[in-house]
C-alpha cells in the first residue's frame, strides 16, 4: 500500500490534474484508505491546484464523506432529478430488498454499502449508480439483480481462490 501523497500523485499522473479528475482521483484515494482524511482533501487540492474547499465540496456533493464502517463495494445511487424521473426508485427498492439493508447501512457481511450520490453526469442513461469505480446505467430491477448477483459471485471466487 502506497503512502497517500504517493498515491495521489500517481492518481493525478493517470487521470490528469483537471477538474475532472477530482472524482476519479477522490475514489481511487477511498478505495485504498477506506475513508477519506482532511490531510488526503488537502493533499489533492496541493496536486490539482484547487482550493481545499472545492475538493471538500466535490467530495460532500458525491457522498464521499459518508465513511463509518464501509463494505468492499460501495454502491452510490443517483438521485439526481432525472434518475429519479427514471425510475430510481424502484431501483433503490430492488437493491433493498436483496441485500436486506437501508441507505446508509452495510449489509453484515461487510460486502455492500448503500449510499445516495447526486449526479453522475450519465442523465441520458437515467437510472445510473456507481459500485466502487464502475458506473452502470439505464438500470432496471432486472438488470441491478444481475448485476449484484455478479457482485456476490465474485466474493465467492475470491475466496476459493483463497482456499
Ligand atoms: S441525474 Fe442521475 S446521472 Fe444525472
Amino acid at each position: 500500500m502506497k503512502p497517500v501523497n504517493e498515491l495521489i500523485k500517481s492518481l493525478a499522473d493517470r487521470y490528469g490534474r483537471e477538474r475532472s479528475s477530482l472524482l476519479p482521483i477522490l475514489q481511487g484515494v477511498v478505495e485504498q484508505e477506506k475513508y477519506l482524511s482532511e490531510y488526503s482533501m488537502v493533499e489533492i487540492a496541493r496536486e490539482l491546484d484547487l482550493p481545499a474547499t472545492e475538493v471538500y465540496g466535490t467530495a460532500t456533493f458525491y457522498s464521499f464523506l459518508e465513511y463509518k464502517k464501509m463494505g468492499r463495494y460501495i454502491i452510490r445511487l443517483c438521485k439526481t432529478i432525472t434518475c429519479a424521473m427514471k425510475g430510481e426508485n424502484q431501483i433503490l427498492l430492488t437493491i433493498q430488498e436483496m441485500l436486506k439493508i437501508k441507505l446508509g447501512e452495510t449489509t453484515p457481511d461487510g460486502l455492500f454499502s448503500l449510499l445516495h450520490t447526486n449526479c453522475l453526469g450519465f442523465c441520458h442513461k437515467a437510472p445510473a449508480m456507481l459500485i466502487n469505480n464502475d458506473v452502470y446505467t439505464e438500470l432496471t430491477p432486472e438488470k441491478v439483480r444481475e448485476i449484484l448477483t455478479g457482485y456476490m459471485n465474485r466474493k465467492e471466487e475470491q475466496e476459493e481462490n483463497v482456499n
